[in-house]
């Protein structure tokens, strides 16, 4: 299935847009694991499930118009997890890239890749860098954090910061130094799979994200679930510390 393809029709006249206040989603993409237990499956099959919803959901937020999307696919604590499971993961991704590359005609964003990707293999990174050098012009962009961690990127931000031969460091320094700066803070975070944490997602980027968190688990969330995340930040009222 395309993702962030041209010209797809999935829209209804009752889908809610988003405008220039709910700019950038993120999600938390949990339980893949348990929605493969529920069927008596090995937690794989969860993976390969949830990669299927990525593609509907990511290709969704851009038919409503979001600028960014910014998803959690793999965390610097998911290599803890059997050599197994982070291997189907990684052929998941590999399957993913190729699939981008073969067909990059019919996507509409530009992707990119947040995380370490220094212990990725050589033939994965060289994918992955095809695909970022993709559809350079839209202005819609797909944030995909690949072994990635809130604590590792500040870390990298400030090491790639003090490389450059800064001894004092600014707020606006350090946004502008970690992987998301293109992209900017997420207006919401969602979170699947019933947990109520952050997980190390985004932790400077979530000072002020709206957090929405479902028992659903990721394989079983619709473009309707999407429609209600959308209404639900519409009713919030965001006030940044003031009144
Ligand atoms: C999220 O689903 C995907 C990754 C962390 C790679 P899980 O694999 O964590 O699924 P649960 O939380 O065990 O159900
Ligand atoms: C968070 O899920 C990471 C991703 C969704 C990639 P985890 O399943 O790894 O989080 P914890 O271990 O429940 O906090
Ligand atoms: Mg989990």
């Amino acid at each position: 299935m395309p993702l962030f393809s041209k010209g797809s029709k999935k829209s209804t006249p009752e889908t809610p847009k988003v405008d220039e206040h709910f700019r950038h989603i993120a999600f938390i993409m949990d339980g893949n694991g348990r929605w493969a237990k529920k069927r008596g499956k090995p937690r794989e099959y969860g993976h390969k499930a949830g990669s299927d919803t990525f593609k509907t959901i990511c290709q969704y937020c851009c038919e409503v118009g979001f600028k960014a999307v910014t998803v959690y696919a793999f965390s610097t604590e998911n290599w803890k997890r059997p050599r197994a499971e982070v291997d189907a993961i990684m052929d998941i991704l590999d399957h993913y890239l190729e699939e981008l590359k073969q067909n990059y005609k019919q996507y509409h964003s530009r992707f990119k890749f947040i995380g370490d990707l220094s212990v990725m293999t050589p033939a994965l990174r060289e994918k992955i860098v095809y695909v970022e050098g993709m559809n350079q012009e839209s202005d819609q962009i797909l944030n995909i954090a690949f072994n990635y961690g809130g604590r590792s990127e500040i870390t990298h931000a400030f090491n790639t910061l003090t490389a450059a031969g800064k001894t004092t460091v600014s707020e606006e320094d350090i946004a502008g130094a970690l992987y998301t700066k293109e992209s900017g803070d997420p207006d919401m975070i969602v979170r699947t799979g019933g947990d109520l944490r952050i997980s190390n997602f985004l932790l400077w980027q979530a000072a002020y994200a709206e957090l929405y968190f479902t028992d659903k688990l990721w394989p079983d969330l619709t473009t309707a679930d999407v429609d209600d995340i959308i209404r639900d930040f519409y009713s919030r009222k965001r006030r940044y510390g003031g009144l």
